[in-house]
């Protein structure tokens, strides 16, 4: 018997500070957005498919971001990527694989609902102009200085490929409502979904 697995939905999320669309710097993220992360947690985590579970795709550099008893990201497949990696399940949450493809080759039949590109910058950037990508999750930062923010890592953002949609939307992806205009300290931002156009 064959079962035709439906080809989840692959999201990019990021959150990036305007106008530059930073988002790292010395390997870390610029900021601490208490909400934000609340949001990433929930957004990603949340499946609709029952007993289905979402996968997070992320380069090295960023798994080695997450301090050690943060992960594997917790309810979600963490996917991770280097070219020295083999292409191997390493437990039932945790896969290393050589490319985004592999990756996804080695999620099949595990009853995956959404995948999401978690980052960081190079991974981001090799695959926002590729069809891969059905949607962009950005959380669209701005900073009362924002040159006075280090950043060393940069999303491109290529803006007119891109339509930004409504709220709802967003919501209705997500399941979940949203708020707007979140400030933090001298930050704020708000949750945005983009289609291709
Ligand atoms: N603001 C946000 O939303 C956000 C989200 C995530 C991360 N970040 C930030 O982004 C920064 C990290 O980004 P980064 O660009 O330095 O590193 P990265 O994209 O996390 O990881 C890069 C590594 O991934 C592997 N890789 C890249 N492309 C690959 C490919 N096509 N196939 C297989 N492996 C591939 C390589 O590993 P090997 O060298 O092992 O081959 C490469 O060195 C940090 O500052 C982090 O905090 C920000
Ligand atoms: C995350 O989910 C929890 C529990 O459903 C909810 O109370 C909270 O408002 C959500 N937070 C964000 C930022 O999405
Ligand atoms: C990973 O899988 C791909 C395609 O199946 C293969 O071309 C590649 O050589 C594999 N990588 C390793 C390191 O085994
Ligand atoms: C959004 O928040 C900023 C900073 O707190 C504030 O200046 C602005 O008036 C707010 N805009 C709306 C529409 O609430
Ligand atoms: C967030 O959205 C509000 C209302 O839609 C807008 O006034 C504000 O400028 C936006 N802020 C950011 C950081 O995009």
């Amino acid at each position: 018997m064959t079962m035709t697995e439906h080809k989840p939905t692959i999201s990019i999320v990021v959150a990036a500070l305007k106008p530059k669309y930073g988002i790292g710097y010395q390997g870390k993220m610029p900021w601490r957005l208490r909400k934000e992360i609340q949001y990433f947690k929930n957004v990603t985590s949340k499946t609709t498919k029952s007993n289905g579970i979402n996968a997070v795709i992320m380069g090295r550099k960023t798994w080695e971001s997450i301090p050690k008893k943060f992960r594997p990201l917790p309810d979600r497949i963490n996917i991770v990527l280097s070219r020295s990696f083999n292409n191997e399940t390493i437990d039932d949450s945790v896969i290393h694989a050589d490319s985004i493809e592999n990756g996804l080759k080695l999620i099949k039949g595990k009853n995956v609902d959404k995948v999401f590109i978690i980052g960081g910058g190079e991974i981001y950037n090799s695959v926002i102009g590729s069809e891969l990508v059905d949607n962009l999750l950005i959380t669209e930062i701005e900073h009362t200085d924002p040159e006075t923010v280090p950043m060393d890592t940069f999303l491109k953002f290529p803006e007119d490929k891109w339509v930004k949609q409504p709220k709802s939307e967003l919501e209705k992806f997500i399941g979940e409502p949203v708020d707007e205009n979140i400030t933090e300290g001298d930050y704020a931002y708000n949750y945005t979904l983009w289609t291709r156009k």
